[in-house]
């Protein structure tokens, strides 16, 4: 009767369990060393705690597998795709849906059509692929993201927000060279942070005013809307999916890796309402993905997707999704570990500029932080800072404006003991941190450096 509490109650029960296999301190820092000091390089088996990305890793459910036993592997037409094809409407009524074998893969053929020299789009902040994938064609990628997202401590409820003066001023300059206005909802680059619906609306309506199209990249839609129930004044009595109905209603098209919010462990999407830009987007996707009833995927894919968007909007899994992220990045910021604030959605996000501060940008204070994660417990995270973003086009070497280290949490893969172990290691490691040195990189790749660089400590 009216009591509550506090633990956050993982909302399922464990039915099929993976071994973790544990390794010693002395093993990991072997592993490590033979990986070049590289996280990347390390065999996964290695690592007690993967927190290198949400990104297909997440537990399916019971009820995927089932799904998965439906597939139909029917070359064409297969009800496994028209089951899809009605879970992704039911969500994102857009006319044309087009299955990909992931994010990146939508991004390409869309560039593709409407990319190309000259052209400028716009986002609150680019994801790396889909940076790549805009600069490939030779259009250019612009940010746009509101002041509040570029600081790691200051506290705003939609940190991820468009600067809507900012893209008013652009399209009022360069509309005619402007194919599309993206907005990435949570903004992943930006620390997971959410887009409110109130900005989304704003953005929908400067680009109806100037007759550009606008699209989502929609990854995480679900937790962004459940950051819009939760903070947003006047939402908090609507369901999930009829806030994300409001928010595709708003836009034009989208992009999708299922690999995150819809529990895929791969796949993605390409929707639109534009019926010639669709027969565009399905002629090259017939070339590289596959027909257009499976794209990418088997029809077995098709299913788990289509049972995962279901479960994806359920508030009690969002409920405990974000709690227990924020549970995790509360902890740290309590023990005075430096994080970006407020917690994201699916990711906790070390400022390693502030707690490496005595490790020069160019010596790669998030690389040496992700390596003592590794060596001391078994943790692998994910750099984002002066190693993923510091070689410059022009060859030079720049400091990243963050320093951070990404925890990114799977979806339901991790149960709470797991996570206060993670607080454990991360408070230690950061009791050291002045010990910590930085590194010397001795092999760089040409492109996308960070994934398969090597490195040396600086002694
Ligand atoms: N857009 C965003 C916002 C993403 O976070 C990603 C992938 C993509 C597009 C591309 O999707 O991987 O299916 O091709 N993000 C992963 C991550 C890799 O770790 O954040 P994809």
């Amino acid at each position: 009767m009216g009591h509550t509490f506090t633990t956050i109650i993982e909302p399922f029960r464990i039915h099929s369990v993976e071994p973790l296999r544990m390794t010693s301190e002395a093993e990991r820092a072997k592993a490590i060393e033979d990986s070049g000091y590289n996280l990347f390089n390390l065999h996964a088996e290695d690592v007690l705690i993967d927190l290198l990305t949400d990104s297909g890793t997440g537990a399916m459910s019971r009820d995927q597998w089932a799904a998965i036993q439906h597939g139909d592997e029917s070359y064409a037409g297969s009800p496994s795709w028209f089951r899809f094809e009605a879970a992704v409407k039911d969500l994102f009524p857009f006319r044309h849906v087009i299955p990909t074998h992931q994010g990146r893969a939508a991004e390409k053929i869309l560039f593709a059509v409407i990319g190309g020299p000259g052209k400028i789009v716009p986002n609150n902040t680019h994801f790396d692929t889909t940076r790549a994938n805009v600069e490939a064609t030779g259009a250019e990628a612009v940010d746009l993201l509101i002041a509040e997202g570029h600081d790691a401590a200051t506290i705003h409820p939609f940190k991820g927000n468009m600067d809507l003066v900012a893209l008013e001023r652009l399209l009022a300059q360069r509309a005619a060279d402007i194919p599309v206005v993206f907005l990435t909802i949570t903004n992943n680059s930006g620390g997971g942070q959410p887009v409110s619906l109130e900005n989304i609306r704003g953005v929908s309506e400067i680009c109806r005013r100037h007759g550009i199209a606008f699209f989502l990249d929609s990854c995480r839609f679900a937790e962004n809307a459940w950051f819009i129930h939760e903070r947003e004044p006047g939402q908090g009595e609507r369901e999930i999916a009829d806030i994300v109905r409001e928010i595709a209603s708003l836009a034009d098209g989208m992009t999708m890796s299922a690999k995150k919010d819809p529990f895929g462990n791969i796949g993605g999407w390409l929707a639109v309402n534009d019926d010639a830009l669709a027969e565009q987007c399905r002629n090259l996707l017939i070339l590289t993905e596959g027909f257009p009833t499976y794209g990418g995927l088997a029809g077995r894919d098709l299913e788990a997707i289509a049972q995962g968007l279901k479960e994806a909007v359920h508030p009690d899994y969002l409920r405990y999704r974000i709690q227990s992220t924020a549970y995790l990045g509360n902890a740290l910021s309590d023990a005075g570990v430096p994080v970006v604030l407020p917690i994201g959605g699916h990711a906790v996000y070390l400022d390693a500029k502030a707690l490496l501060a005595h490790v020069a940008p160019l010596e790669y204070p998030g690389q040496a932080l992700s390596v003592a994660l590794y060596q001391v417990g078994g943790i692998r995270s994910c750099e984002i800072g002066s190693v993923m973003f510091g070689r410059q086009p022009d060859g030079s070497e720049k400091p990243a404006s963050m320093e951070l280290v990404r925890l990114a949490i799977p979806r339901r893969t991790y149960t709470q003991s797991h996570i206060d172990y993670v607080i454990e290691v991360v408070k230690a490691v950061a009791k050291d941190a002045p010990s910590l040195r930085g590194y010397r990189m001795v092999h760089e790749p040409r492109a996308l450096r960070h994934f398969t660089a090597r490195y040396e400590p600086i002694r």
